[in-house]
């Protein structure tokens, strides 16, 4: 790999955090294998019964506070700062590891756990306590309007006005641990090739929309990750 890239954008999915110790979400074990979506992740679930749906994440948010960025994590810091390249990562994660690991241009399109919104003020919150249904905003004080920010199945996600000219301009796309079979995001691929950006997965496996991609790169990211970033790193030192 010899070019130098101007604009790059990281896409990332559950296995990039998988090595951290957080469960992906259509693993054997993951969370949509023990929790039904439709009871947890959809904004009918939320207003049928809030307080289950509060008590999924409020039981989620010690093990994602507590979890640590992993290499593939790391290596994302090493490339924006040593890489002549302006670099977006969109995350479809509402885990916290790629600011943890100092990463910068990162966009939740999914939400962030340590967030709250309130339905009725629009206010975001951040938090890692649990929340109720019977809890004020903290911004109009209204009771039992604050729900997890994180985007539920049937609403729109967040950031897609600069999603959306973050893909039209890059000219690297790189997909990380994520299995594309949720869309919009496992379309944004296909938008950045149509765009002109050369393509590569990463992931452990196969995925079902790896027709776009040039390149697959299969091993756990926390390997395959700082690999490609090297390979990066030493084609823009041999151009200087
Ligand atoms: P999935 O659980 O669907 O897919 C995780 C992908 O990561 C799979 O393709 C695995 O093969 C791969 N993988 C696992 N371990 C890996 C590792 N160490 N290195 C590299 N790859 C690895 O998770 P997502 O694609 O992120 O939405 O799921 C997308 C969305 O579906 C989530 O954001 C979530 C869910 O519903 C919301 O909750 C809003």
């Amino acid at each position: 790999m010899d070019k130098i890239y101007k604009n790059i954008v990281i896409l990332t999915g559950a296995g990039i955090s998988a090595e951290s110790g957080l469960s992906t979400f259509r693993s054997a074990d993951g969370l949509w294998n023990n929790h039904r979506v439709e009871d947890v992740a959809t904004i009918e679930a939320f207003e049928r019964n809030p307080d289950y749906v509060h008590d999924f994440y409020n039981q989620m948010r010690p093990e994602l506070f507590a979890a640590k960025p992993n290499a593939a994590h790391l290596a994302i810091s090493e490339l924006q700062q040593k890489y002549p390249a302006e670099v977006n990562i969109i995350t479809q994660n509402v885990d916290t590891l790629h600011e943890k690991a100092g990463n910068k241009n990162v966009w939740h399109i999914h939400g962030q756990i340590n967030q709250i919104v309130c339905l009725n003020c629009g206010n975001v919150f951040e938090t890692w306590g649990d929340i109720c249904s019977e809890d004020e905003c903290p911004q109009c004080k209204i009771r039992g309007m604050l729900k997890p920010n994180i985007v539920f199945f049937g609403e729109n996600l967040l950031y897609m006005n600069k999603v959306d000219v973050l893909l039209e301009k890059c000219d690297l796309f790189i997909s990380v641990g994520t299995s594309g079979v949720v869309y919009p995001a496992a379309g944004f691929v296909q938008i950045a090739k149509y765009a002109g950006a050369d393509t590569i997965e990463l992931n452990m496996e196969e995925t079902s929309n790896n027709y776009f991609f040039d390149r697959h790169i299969f091993g756990p990211a926390g390997t395959t990750l700082p690999q490609l970033i090297n390979e990066l790193l030493l084609a823009s030192k041999n151009k200087v």
